[in-house]
């Protein structure tokens, strides 16, 4: 179970949920991981859990994606901390729902800087460090389903998330020279904080029971219930491993049976 020792990760967004579970997991792997997140005070709790479980491997790192002098800050601090960076897990993102006459400006904006932009300005940081390093690294972009097709009142987040499938493909063509692999996961529905603010959206705007939404969506899985974050754990330490070296652009589906292609 040491697929990744010696190896060192930034993960956005690891303060809880997915993120939090990709760091566990890649800590039990044996690689040191910087959690950074716009939530400081979660992501030292989080990173005190780690190093307290499961081996003192774990930092917490103050980040905004939205921000460049963050972003840069945090590299900084990270570099530091481990000497280099291996892995980047772009995993930060939001979610906002409304019917389409009724979205407004601010929110794309607010959509499209976090879960866009602060993917793409995350990727640069990394690889611009790589280059410099001669690191062969590995970067992974938190896509989702709600980027393989559109939904009626998710039009500006399936948007944002079609756009990382798009991003990662083309970092991915134009990177592969450095010995750097981009790839993603696109999950489906995953329990946790994340999807209780979605549910709290479709109660709004469905005029569904608070939970309702949650259960139809979970019942509606092939596999027969929502995934975990745990569930997309395997994924993330396999993309950063030695065995995905000749995976290049691509984005994989962890959802249950959810979208086939
Ligand atoms: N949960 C799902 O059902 C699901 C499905 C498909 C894809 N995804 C994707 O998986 C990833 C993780 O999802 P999750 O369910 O763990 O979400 P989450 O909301 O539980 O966690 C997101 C984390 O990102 C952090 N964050 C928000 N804005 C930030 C910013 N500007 N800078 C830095 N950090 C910021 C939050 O503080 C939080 O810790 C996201 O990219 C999400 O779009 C989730």
């Amino acid at each position: 179970m040491t697929r990744l020792a010696g190896k060192t990760a930034l993960i956005t967004g690891a303060a809880r949920g997915i993120g939090l579970a990709f760091a566990e997991a890649y800590a039990r792997e044996g690689a040191m991981v910087a959690l950074a997140d716009i939530d400081i005070d979660q992501a030292q709790q989080a990173a005190r859990q780690i190093n307290e479980t499961i081996g003192d491997q774990a930092i917490a790192i103050a980040m905004d994606v939205t921000d460049q002098d963050s972003i840069d800050t945090g590299f900084a601090h990270a570099i530091k901390s481990f000497g280099q960076i291996d892995i980047l897990i772009n995993n930060a993102a939001i979610f906002n729902a409304a019917p389409i006459t009724e979205i407004s400006r601010n929110d794309y904006v607010q959509v499209f800087d976090i879960n866009v932009a602060g993917t793409l300005f995350t990727l640069q940081a990394a690889v611009k460090h790589m280059i410099g390093q001669g690191i062969k690294g590995r970067i992974i972009n938190m896509a989702s389903q709600a980027g393989r097709r559109g939904e009626p009142l998710v039009a500006v987040y399936c948007a944002s998330k079609a756009a990382v499938i798009s991003l990662t493909q083309s970092a991915a063509l134009n990177l592969i020279e450095h010995g750097i692999n981009v790839n993603a996961i696109a999950p489906g529905v995953v329990d946790g904080e994340h999807w209780d603010g979605v549910d709290a959206f479709f109660a709004k705007y469905e005029g569904k029971a608070p939970g309702q939404k949650k259960k139809e969506v979970g019942d509606a899985v092939p596999y027969g219930r929502m995934g975990t974050a745990e569930d997309l754990t395997g994924m993330a330490v396999f993309l950063a491993s030695d065995d995905a070296s000749y995976v290049v652009g691509q984005t994989y589906n962890v959802d249950g049976g959810n979208w086939l292609s």
